[in-house]
């Protein structure tokens, strides 16, 4: 069975989407680990309920070391880590040890609104004020370069004239439940080959 270790920072419906899509059994997979940069939040609870693994890696704690606990708890135990709205950076070691086989799911279309301090609000906000009349969500591979990996899928989302940044927040939310788990998927029946900077999907 294919394993993945989800790494979390908040609400975690990312999360649940993976969730519900192994309960609807559209997705094969196990959870080994839910693991949060911060505790109490949300995402933990809905991994308990569920009787997932959770570990609490503390970024006020663990500062630089951050990463490398979280290759301690997940070398050898997944196939893939996927970042369900982690908000932290992961660096060194993880890095090179999942190399290829970490993906990060993000609010826009990448290489748009993206990068260093782009994250969760602050990208539709980011969005809206440039007035761009599409935005969307990207799932992509993780490497040293941040928001820098190989565009796995990318959905679009109309941007209206009206909408505030939460509107358009809710919007792409929508269509990252489905790109995420469809994401999961496509790796773990091997469909997806990355070559040059880019991925092409076997189906
Ligand atoms: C999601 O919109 C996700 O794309 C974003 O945080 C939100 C988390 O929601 N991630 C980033 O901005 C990463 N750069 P969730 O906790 O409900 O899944």
């Amino acid at each position: 069975m294919f394993k993945i270790g989800v790494l979390v920072s908040g609400g975690g419906s990312n999360l649940g989407s993976i969730i519900d899509a192994i309960e609807n059994k559209e997705l094969n997979c196990s959870i080994e680990a839910v693991i949060s940069d911060k505790p109490g939040v949300y995402a933990l609870e809905r991994a308990e309920a569920k009787g997932i693994k959770t570990f609490v890696v503390d970024k006020k704690e663990y500062k630089q070391e951050t990463s490398n606990k979280i290759l301690e708890i997940l070398k050898d135990k997944v196939d893939l880590i996927v970042l369900a709205g982690y908000l932290s950076i992961l660096n060194g070691e993880v890095l090179r040890e999942f190399r290829d086989r970490i993906i990060n799911i993000h609010p826009s279309l990448i290489p748009s609104f993206s990068g260093p301090g782009m994250y969760g609000i602050k990208v539709h906000e980011a969005a809206i004020k440039k007035g761009v009349k599409f935005s969307g969500c990207t799932v992509h591979y993780v490497n040293e370069e941040v928001d820098g990996g190989e565009i796995l899928l990318q959905q679009v989302v109309p941007v209206n004239f009206e909408d505030t940044a939460k509107d358009l927040q809710q919007r792409i939310l929508k269509e990252e439940h489905k790109l995420l788990p469809r994401a999961v998927k496509l790796i773990s029946e091997g469909k997806v080959e990355i070559k040059d900077g880019k991925t092409r999907i076997i189906e």
